[in-house]
């Protein structure tokens, strides 16, 4: 496959490794969505739930793509053919387009984070947020910043897995964790914080008892952990034999984890210290660019302090995942069509720009792509890496082995992927597909 001579590169340390797969994983799903989900489903009793999925259907489906990846040492559509055979090449290919259509929507929301870090150090955060965000989220505006994000991410992804995603990362990364606990920290210090954790983490397992909920936190799971669509495979792609796989699948999924949970701790202390509890009514995307600037705002000079950090966060979750999401799409056209990374880049990053332009002009396809993609395609994505490993792969245990050890309940993890997580991911695809015709005929008829 391969027409490349050069030896395929690898990560300089386990560290910076495990970075970048946090950072993928680490986005605008932890820092928002996360918290809103466990607010509303049912506080502490979610939690719960959640942490199963993680460790229940997450977490095999993460060793999946990493003993792929790893295994193959090649980017999804060359992985999925050497352990499958060339019937398996248009799953490898759709792998590449979920890529190239989540980065292009994902980097519209990440403009409107990178205008609002800008502005919030410049010049403060506004003061009517909903008119500011109305005037900023679509339009030419939303289009340049978009593209502004796009280029910072091809300048990272241009320059190498070593040169250019390790460097960022290694460095981005702890910025994070800082400001995310150091947020969460002085929001504990604020006046009516005890409301804010009681909103947060009030079990209520009552909540538990719908299928929504259980459909909820598996979406979650593996949104937040970024599989579905080769993203860990191709980091893994990067390992040497070595490294412990299912050791590092269980940091990453952690760290993933206490991100989303210390976002909650942040989040809701300083909505409630404020008496803006109707803000987290939204569920929306808006209720981040429009409910918290508003705290930010009355906090006064704190506020603006607080403000800023925790966009630049935001800001570094999202640049992080979305340089893991051209990754995998740069990497399949160096591997497959043998060009160089600096014309791989360049090419679908600006196809990747252009095709994100209509999602900046209009939130609605935004909202669509999100729906249908993020949901629907993720979920078809995620099953069939689970059926590709659990079935069509030879020995993946083997592979998984090296650098492990020999490990008693790999047997138990193959049957996972066979029966159970498919099962589960049919049961979730059901709900996923409803939901997303819905949302289609309602914009239908609406529009
Ligand atoms: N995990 C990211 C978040 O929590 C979003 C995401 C989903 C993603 N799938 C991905 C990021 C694939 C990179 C690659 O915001």
């Amino acid at each position: 496959m391969s027409t490349t001579s050069a030896p395929r590169e690898q990560w300089a340390s386990r560290f910076g490794f495990i970075l970048a797969a946090v950072g993928s994983a680490v986005g605008l799903g932890n820092m928002w969505r996360f918290p809103y989900l466990t607010a509303e489903n049912g506080g502490a009793a979610f939690l719960v739930l959640y942490i199963l999925m993680v460790a229940l259907i997450g977490l095999p489906i993460l060793l999946a793509e990493f003993a792929v990846g790893r295994g193959a040492k090649k980017s999804p559509i060359p992985a999925l053919v050497h352990f499958g055979g060339r019937r398996w090449r248009p799953l490898g290919a759709f792998f590449v387009l979920i890529g190239f259509l989540i980065l292009s929507y994902y980097s519209v929301i990440a403009g409107w984070v990178v205008r609002y870090t800008v502005e919030a150090v410049t010049t403060g955060f506004p003061a009517e947020p909903g008119a500011h965000f109305g005037a900023i989220s679509t339009g030419w505006s939303a289009v340049l910043l978009h593209l502004l994000f796009m280029a910072l991410t091809v300048a990272i992804v241009r320059g190498g897995v070593r040169g250019g995603i390790e460097r960022a990362v290694v460095v981005l990364m702890p910025v994070l964790f800082l400001i995310v606990v150091g947020l969460a920290v002085y929001a504990a210090t604020l006046e009516g914080a005890g409301a804010g954790y009681a909103f947060y983490l009030q079990a209520d397992f009552r909540e538990l008892l719908t299928f929504k909920v259980l459909n909820d936190a598996a979406g979650q799971a593996f949104f937040s952990l970024s599989l579905g669509m080769g993203a860990l495979l191709t980091y893994a792609s990067y390992l040497s034999r070595d490294e412990n796989l299912p050791r590092e699948s269980v940091i990453i999924a952690g760290s993933d984890f206490a991100v989303a949970f210390f976002a909650g701790l942040m989040v809701f202390p300083i909505i409630f210290a404020l008496g803006l509890s109707e803000a987290v009514g939204e569920s929306t995307i808006g209720a981040l660019f429009i409910g918290l600037p508003e705290a930010f705002n009355q906090l006064g000079g704190p506020g603006r302090v607080v403000g800023v950090l925790f966009f630049a966060a935001l800001l570094v979750g999202a640049l992080t995942s979305a340089i893991s999401l051209l990754e995998v799409v740069a990497s399949s056209a160096i591997d497959t069509l043998g060009w160089s990374r600096a014309r791989a880049v360049a090419v679908f990053g600006a196809g990747i720009a252009l095709a994100g332009i209509p999602s900046a002009l209009d939130l609605t396809v935004l909202g669509l792509l999100d729906q249908i993609v993020g949901n629907v395609f993720l979920v078809v994505g995620a099953l069939s890496i689970s059926l590709f490993v659990g079935w069509r792969m030879a020995d993946p245990a083997a592979e998984v082995r090296k650098g492990a050890g020999s490990l008693g309940w790999l047997p138990a993890w193959r049957a996972f992927l066979r029966w159970v997580v498919p099962a589960f991911l049919i049961f979730v695809l059901f709900f996923a597909i409803q939901d997303s015709v819905q949302a289609v005929i309602a914009e239908l008829a609406g529009g």
